[in-house]
């Protein structure tokens, strides 16, 4: 089976961008493929988080990530954290990553607008900790949003001018880009992602928030002020409704296609109130199922340690292959 391996960050609650564009796909693939499954911890931090919250946060994904049908019978699901080598490879990669490389990332940019006052060396070289989680797996698919496509290609290039030094050592990854749903807009600026860690809470839905408050935010969506108040699918022109469309699409299952017409000559408020409900119909069994999770410690523990066992014992494998292969004198 091609392995595959993906992760969300817990800095935050998880959002409907995480789950339509990520762990729904996530969910199908553990028939057909080998996976792994993270919480990104070491990621989250290159961003201050709040030490209580980054532990609850990591806890929620946790039951959220089986809520949604992740299933630690069947897939590896573990706290990046809890395997040492992912921090051990992503030194190793840093070295081998240029400067210049890392400039050219967006998501750095973005975000180093957005943490002014925080700009530190972690955010800076964070695709080689991604690349780290990566090849540590000899992963085959990356299942990633439009967003991360940049990070991939980076790790591409990072595993390839690996293996041209020292042989072949890492296996080089394709991207996984789902079609339906690769990039979720903020409500209130439909052309930028929704985030989870965004200031303004107006801007995302969280996978755990209460059908009137979702309501709530999705009537006060952003929509579109043109002369007629047609709603059809255009992200340039219309990137509000259409946001709202692929959202509707997605809780459905029903085209944007398909959609477009049933709407014809309806506004605005009937679009909302249909995404509106569709999106707490989808939350629904999963927000149950999280609650019984959730107040199962005892089972959180077991399926972290039995992750963080298995992921360690392969990645153990590849990054004793790095070592030998830099040079470096096994410990004896
Ligand atoms: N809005 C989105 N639409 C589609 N896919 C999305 N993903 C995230 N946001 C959207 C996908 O979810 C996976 C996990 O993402 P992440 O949690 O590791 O980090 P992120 O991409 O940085 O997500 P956020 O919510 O924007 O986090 P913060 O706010 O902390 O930076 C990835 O596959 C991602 O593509």
């Amino acid at each position: 089976k091609p392995i595959v391996l993906s992760g969300c960050q817990p800095s935050g609650q998880l959002s409907i961008g995480n789950y339509i564009g990520a762990l729904r796909q996530w969910v199908k693939m553990q028939s057909t493929h080998d996976c792994l499954f993270m919480l990104v911890d070491l990621h989250a931090i290159t961003v201050r988080q709040e030490p209580e919250q980054l532990r609850n946060a990591t806890l929620d994904g946790l039951a959220l990530y089986m809520a949604c049908g992740l299933d630690p019978e069947q897939s590896t699901i573990f706290v990046q954290s809890h395997v040492p080598q992912h921090a051990e490879l992503a030194w190793i990669l840093n070295c081998y990553t240029q400067m210049g490389e890392l400039n050219r990332m967006t998501q750095f940019k973005d975000k180093s607008d957005r943490h002014a006052h925080n700009v530190n060396a972690g955010l800076f070289t964070y695709p080689a900790l991604m690349a780290a989680d990566i090849l540590l797996y000899q992963a085959n698919e990356v299942p990633v949003g439009n967003d991360q496509k940049q990070h991939l290609e980076l790790t591409r290039d990072v595993a390839t001018r690996f293996n041209n030094i020292y042989g072949d050592i890492f296996t080089v990854p394709e991207p996984f880009i789902p079609e339906v749903g690769a990039r979720v807009m903020s409500l209130q600026d439909p052309t930028k992602k929704m985030s989870k860690s965004d200031d303004n809470e107006n801007n995302y839905i969280g996978l755990l928030e209460d059908p009137k408050k979702i309501t709530k935010k999705l009537k006060r969506a952003v929509t579109d002020s043109d002369e007629q108040a047609r709603i059809y699918f255009d992200t340039e022109e219309k990137p509000g409704v259409s946001n709202l469309l692929s959202i509707l699409s997605a809780a459905t299952g029903t085209s944007i296609a398909d959609l477009v017409p049933q709407y014809e000559d309806k506004m605005y408020g009937h679009l909302k109130t249909d995404t509106a409900a569709a999106v707490v119909a989808m939350l629904e069994p999963i927000q149950q199922r999280y609650q019984e999770y959730r107040n199962n410690l005892d089972y959180l523990q077991q399926v972290m340690r039995k992750g963080a066992d298995a992921a360690s014992e392969r990645a153990a494998q590849t990054l004793r292959q790095v070592y030998d292969a830099v040079g470096f004198v096994p410990r004896p």
